[in-house]
């Protein structure tokens, strides 16, 4: 399984889903690739926001390894799922392809909590709680495993 995990500035949401992921992925001795990016060129090449690499201080996991980059079309076919903080991250991964298979990988991360609810993980950048992004990523990211393990 390859899982990218897509929010706006690959900054704040996306790199706290990453590190869930991967510490998850890790604990569980699975063979998975998981990876994040951003629809924007905004941030490339900047390590995550000061603020989600402290809330994942809090949890025992080091994200500082990871950089911003954009999402690229290559992006779509090479992983098996897309998995968006938002339904404006939706709309824009959407238009990056014309081809439908890539459309049923993209899918809003928070469905595999509250399945076809459409929920979206709220924009700390400005406002914070990163506390709650990542009590929302948590959860989601323990149904992602029990569900394709
Ligand atoms: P993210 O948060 O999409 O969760 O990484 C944001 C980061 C940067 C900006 C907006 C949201 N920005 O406007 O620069």
């Amino acid at each position: 399984m390859k899982i990218l995990m897509v929010c706006l500035g690959n900054i704040c949401r996306s790199p706290i889903a990453h590190g869930l992921l991967q510490q998850k992925i890790k604990s569980e001795g699975l063979k998975w690739e998981v990876d994040s990016a951003g629809t924007s060129r905004y941030h490339l090449g900047d390590l995550p926001d000061r603020r989600s690499i402290e809330e994942m201080d809090k949890h025992g996991i080091d994200i500082r390894s990871q950089r911003s980059r954009q999402i690229g079309l290559s992006d779509l076919d090479y992983y098996d799922l897309i998995l968006v903080m938002d339904s404006s991250n939706y709309n824009d991964v959407i238009h990056l392809s014309q081809d439908k298979n890539h459309h049923d990988k993209i899918k809003l991360i928070l469905n595999f909590v509250n399945p076809g609810q459409n929920r979206s993980v709220p924009d700390p950048y400005y406002g914070g709680g990163f506390g709650c992004v990542y009590d929302l990523l948590n959860e989601a990211t323990d149904r992602i495993i029990e569900m394709y393990k």
